[in-house]
C-alpha cells in the first residue's frame, strides 16, 4: 500500500536511561503545542512499559498499538484516542506480550510508514529506555530527536551512549550496502566498547583512504544528525560541569553538535499529579514547568513548516463571512453562544474564516 506523508513534523524523545523524564517531557511538549491549536498526536513507543495514558488521566480500556502490531487494524487512525485536551490525540502503547517490545524489522518499517502518514501538525514519539535497535531506529527516523537527561552521572553517561549508538545506527543504515565502509563499521562495532575507534572523523579517514566518493555523504550525515538536548529536573545545586562535558564529548569524540533546549525545573509536587499531568501544568504550582517547557519548545518550533501565507480578504469575502455568521446559529459557531457573540463583535476575517472552517464551512480556498 502506498502511503502519502501527511505528518508535518515528527519529533522523537529519547535518552537512554529510564526515569529521567522522557514521558513527562513528551506529554508536556504535546500539551504545549496542542494549546497553540496545533494538531498533535502523541505515540507511546515504550512498547515494554507504556505509561502515557496514565499521565494523561486515561483509565478506561482503549485500543493500543498492540492492535496494529497484531494486525487487528491496518491503520493507526482507529487507535487515536481523544485526551480531554482539544487537538491532542494519543496512540496508547502496547500492553506487554512476548516479543512486542522488539517488533521485527519489516513491522517497524510499516509502523514508521503509517506514522508518517498521520494527518497531524506534530507527531511525538515517546521512546523507551535503552539502546535497542528499535528505539534507535525510531529516533533516527524522526525529523527532530530530543535527548532528555538529568544532571547526574549515570543519566549523562547513558545520554552519551544513546547519542553515539544513534549516530552509529544511522551510518550503518546509510552505508549498509557500501562495501568498504559498511564492513569497516561492522568490524568496529564487533569490538568491545572500550576498543572501538568509531567517530565521524575516524570514518572520514577511512573514506579518504579507501572510498573518497563517500566523504561528501559522511559530511551530509554529520550536518543532519543534530539531536537536541534537554536537561530535566534541574535544581540550583546541580553542577553544569556534567552537561558541559557531555556536549564537549559529543563534539570532540563523535563530531556531533547538540542543539541546546535548556533546563526543566525539578518539581517535587509533580509526583502527586502523575495521573493528570496536563492538569498539573495548568495549575499555579505547575506554572514554572509549563513556562520552561514553552521555552524549550521554541527552538524546535523554528523547524516547523511555515503556515500557509495569510490570505487577502476582499470586501466581497468579508461580506460573505458576515452573512455566514449571521446565518449560522450559535450551535454551529462552537456550541457556546458567547463564541458567536465574540465573532460578531470582534470581527477579524481570518479568525472567523478559520473558526468556520474548523466547523465545516468557511470561504472556499
Ligand atoms: N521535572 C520533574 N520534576 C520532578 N519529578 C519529575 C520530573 N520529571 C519527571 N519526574 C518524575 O520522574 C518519574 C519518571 O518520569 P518519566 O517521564 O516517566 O521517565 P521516563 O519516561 O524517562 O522513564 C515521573 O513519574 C516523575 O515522578
Ligand atoms: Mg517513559
Amino acid at each position: 500500500m502506498k502511503l502519502e506523508r501527511k505528518a508535518k513534523r515528527i519529533i522523537a524523545i529519547g535518552g537512554g536511561k529510564g526515569g529521567v523524564g522522557k514521558s513527562i517531557v513528551s506529554t508536556a511538549l504535546a500539551c504545549h503545542w496542542a494549546r497553540q491549536q496545533r494538531r498533535v498526536v502523541l505515540i507511546d513507543l515504550d512498547l515494554g512499559a507504556a505509561n502515557l495514558h496514565s499521565y494523561l488521566g486515561i483509565r478506561r480500556q482503549t485500543p493500543t498499538l498492540a492492535d496494529f502490531l497484531r494486525r487487528k487494524t491496518d491503520s493507526l487512525e482507529p487507535l487515536l484516542i481523544p485526551t480531554g485536551l482539544p487537538h491532542l490525540r494519543l496512540c496508547s502503547g502496547a500492553e506487554s506480550f512476548p516479543g512486542m517490545a522488539n517488533p521485527p524489522h519489516w513491522l517497524k518499517q510499516k509502523l514508521l510508514r503509517h506514522i508518517r502518514a498521520l494527518d497531524a501538525d506534530v507527531v511525538m514519539l515517546d521512546l523507551g529506555a535503552g539502546v535497542a535497535f528499535n528505539t534507535l531506529d525510531f529516533f533516527d527516523a524522526a525529523d527532530d530527536g530530543v535527548i532528555v537527561t538529568e544532571p547526574e552521572p549515570a543519566a549523562v553517561m547513558n545520554a552519551y551512549g544513546f547519542i553515539k549508538s544513534a549516530l552509529l545506527r544511522t551510518l550503518q543504515s546509510v552505508f549498509r550496502h557500501h562495501e568498504t565502509l559498511g564492513e569497516a563499521l561492522e568490524a568496529d562495532l564487533a569490538l568491545p566498547e572500550d576498543r572501538r575507534a568509531f567517530s565521524l572523523d575516524w570514518l572520514r579517514q577511512q573514506a579518504r583512504a579507501q572510498a573518497p566518493d563517500a566523504v561528501a555523504l559522511i559530511d551530509e550525515v554529520q550536518q543532519a544528525f543534530r539531536p537536541a538536548l534537554l536537561v530535566n529536573r534541574h535544581s540550583a545545586q546541580a553542577s553544569p560541569v556534567l552537561i558541559d562535558n557531555l556536549r564537549m564529548l559529543c563534539r570532540q569524540k563523535l563530531g556531533v553538535e547538540l542543539d541546546w533546549l535548556g533546563h526543566l525545573p525539578d518539581m517535587p509536587d509533580l509526583r502527586r499529579s502523575l495521573l493528570n499531568v496536563p492538569g498539573f501544568l495548568d495549575s499555579p504550582s505547575g506554572s514554572p514547568l509549563r513556562k520552561a517547557v514553552a521555552a524549550a519548545a521554541q527552538p524546535l518550533e523554528t523547524h516547523f513548516p511555515p503556515e500557509a501565507p495569510p490570505r487577502d480578504y476582499s470586501d466581497d469575502d468579508v461580506q460573505a463571512l458576515l452573512n455566514m455568521v449571521d446565518w449560522l446559529d450559535d450551535h454551529a459557531l462552537g456550541g457556546r453562544p458567547r463564541d458567536a457573540w465574540k465573532l460578531r463583535v470582534y470581527f477579524r476575517p481570518e479568525e472567523v474564516d478559520a473558526h468556520l472552517r474548523r466547523h465545516g464551512s468557511g470561504l472556499a480556498a
